[in-house]
């Protein structure tokens, strides 16, 4: 079983993401894969109506840390909770970079999704500079030392990681297999290292950038990586399909 999951990021309109829904719901129902998509806050409603009783699993791309009050234009856990909302994206690079999220943020966010009983995606990654000055290592582990202070090992386990090198995200340049298992593994090992676990198996990490229907073969029977975050290949069902439909 691998995690394939959406992150739908600022596209689709309502009447695409209705249509998108009802031609998953059959693809999912049939795939041993987890099948999972994250909306933008809007379409939860839908999201939430239409994925009931399905094997979609959804999800957000973002959520306040505070439980409420004076913070205009944001989304507090309880509100997501009145969707059933089951999974949040956390510390994308997206956020980090244009919306200058730092991991003191996310590491709150992280608390208060996992308090709320929502699975966090949290997201870490390197730049292209990052990577060529070699500081890929040391910035990931900044990364997971930061987003997770305070996390408590029985709530580790409630969390999915994602792995996403900046400069391969919407780009169509994919890490290569080896570079991806080898970041994985070594992100398994600094997690692994943190809690005294001895079995990386336990520890889940996604895959993310430029991942689609002609490298998700290669990429995902990498023994470390665990599944997909997929934003431009999950827009479409018919692209979407292609990763879901991974034997493995
Ligand atoms: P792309 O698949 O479009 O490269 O985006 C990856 C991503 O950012 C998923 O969160």
């Amino acid at each position: 079983m691998k995690y394939l999951i959406g992150n739908h990021k600022m596209n689709l309109s309502y009447a695409e993401l209705e249509k998108y829904f009802a031609e998953l719901k059959p693809i999912a129902e049939a795939s041993d894969n987890f099948v999972g998509v994250c909306v933008p806050y809007v379409y939860l409603p839908l999201a939430s109506t239409m994925c009931k009783g399905t094997k979609i699993h959804f999800g957000v791309q973002n959520m306040y840390y505070a439980e409420k009050g004076a913070y205009t234009g944001e989304i507090s856990a309880n509100m997501l909770k009145d969707f059933d909302t089951q999974m949040v994206i956390l510390g994308h690079s997206e956020r980090r970079s244009i919306f200058k999220e730092t991991d003191e943020m996310v590491n709150l966010k992280v608390h208060k999704t996992i308090e709320a009983g929502f699975t966090p995606i949290l997201c870490i990654g390197e730049t292209k500079e990052e990577r060529e000055t070699n500081q890929t290592n040391d910035v990931l582990k900044t990364q997971l030392v930061g987003g997770l202070k305070d996390v408590s090992k029985d709530d580790l386990g409630k969390i999915l990681f994602a792995y996403e090198p900046v400069w391969a995200i919407g780009t169509g340049i994919s890490a290569t297999k080896e570079d991806a298992e080898e970041t994985i593994k070594y992100v398994k090992e600094v997690i692994a290292q943190m809690y005294g676990i001895e079995d990386l198996a336990q520890i889940v990490v996604l895959y993310g950038g430029s991942l689609k229907g002609d490298n998700v073969d290669e990429i995902l029977s990498q023994p470390h990586i665990d599944g997909g975050l997929i934003g431009g290949a999950s827009l479409k069902v018919e692209d979407f399909n292609k990763l879901i439909a991974y034997k493995g």
